[in-house]
């Protein structure tokens, strides 16, 4: 992890980010780098560390065939980019957070009885939730590590737009993932700009903070 990041610094990665919809088309990002910056995005934090993001990479010409008539407006990201990153919330991660609790205990990240705590709550509550609060959930965390791979991103020199426009009941059975079970969160283009993103403004933060 890390081994391939170009910019360290937080303020240029932050205030840099802009959504580019034009990329180079001759720049291809390796599958390894792609996997590395997903392992990095994954740092982000989750409710009860349960990570339920799941992430389609589509970077073959086929698969972005098929993925261009289910992005709407957004067909230049799908065409340009190197690779259209779908991300998914996965509304039955619990099924991984025993092996989660178990690896922290074996690095000797969590005492035992911690884990075997925390895992009967788990155990206990979340496969009995309504769906609704399942994909909530599912959809906050994954939000979060969406948000996280933008920057990540950056700091590996390229560059990424967050998209919302596609036609969210078609994506995962287009890709072979059961739709009951995963719930798209949003689809992030990546690659290296052709045409930089525009600038745009943010409300002042006395605009949207209340102080009680
Ligand atoms: C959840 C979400 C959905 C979005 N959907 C689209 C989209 O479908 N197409 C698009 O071109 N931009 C989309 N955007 C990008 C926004 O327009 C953009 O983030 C916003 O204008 C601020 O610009 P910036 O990203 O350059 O800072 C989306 C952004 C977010 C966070």
């Amino acid at each position: 992890m890390f081994t391939s990041t170009q910019n360290n610094d937080f303020a240029n990665i932050v205030k840099g980010r802009r959504s580019v919809r034009h990329y180079d088309e001759s720049i291809k990002i390796s599958r390894e780098e792609i996997s590395e910056m997903i392992a990095e995005a994954s740092l982000a934090p989750s409710s009860a560390n349960m990570q339920p993001w799941r992430v389609v990479v589509v970077d073959t010409p086929e698969g972005k065939e098929k993925l261009r008539p289910l992005v709407r407006f957004n067909t230049l990201q799908n065409d340009t980019s190197s690779a259209m990153v779908l991300i998914f919330g996965d509304t039955e991660s619990y099924l991984y957070v025993e092996e989660i609790y178990n690896t922290a205990v074996e690095q000797g990240k969590m005492p035992a009885e911690v884990r075997d705590r925390q895992l009967e709550t788990i155990l206990s509550m979340f496969p009995t939730l309504p769906k609704e609060l399942k994909v909530e959930i599912a959809k906050v965390d994954s939000s979060l590590f969406a948000m996280q791979f933008m920057l990540v991103a950056r700091a590996h020199g390229y560059d990424t737009n967050p998209m919302a426009g596609f036609e969210v009941d078609q994506v995962a059975r287009a890709f072979d993932l059961d739709e009951e079970r995963y719930a798209p969160v949003m689809i992030i283009s990546i690659g290296k700009a052709k045409e930089e993103g525009y600038e745009t403004v943010r409300l002042a933060s006395d605009k949207i903070t209340f102080w009680r």
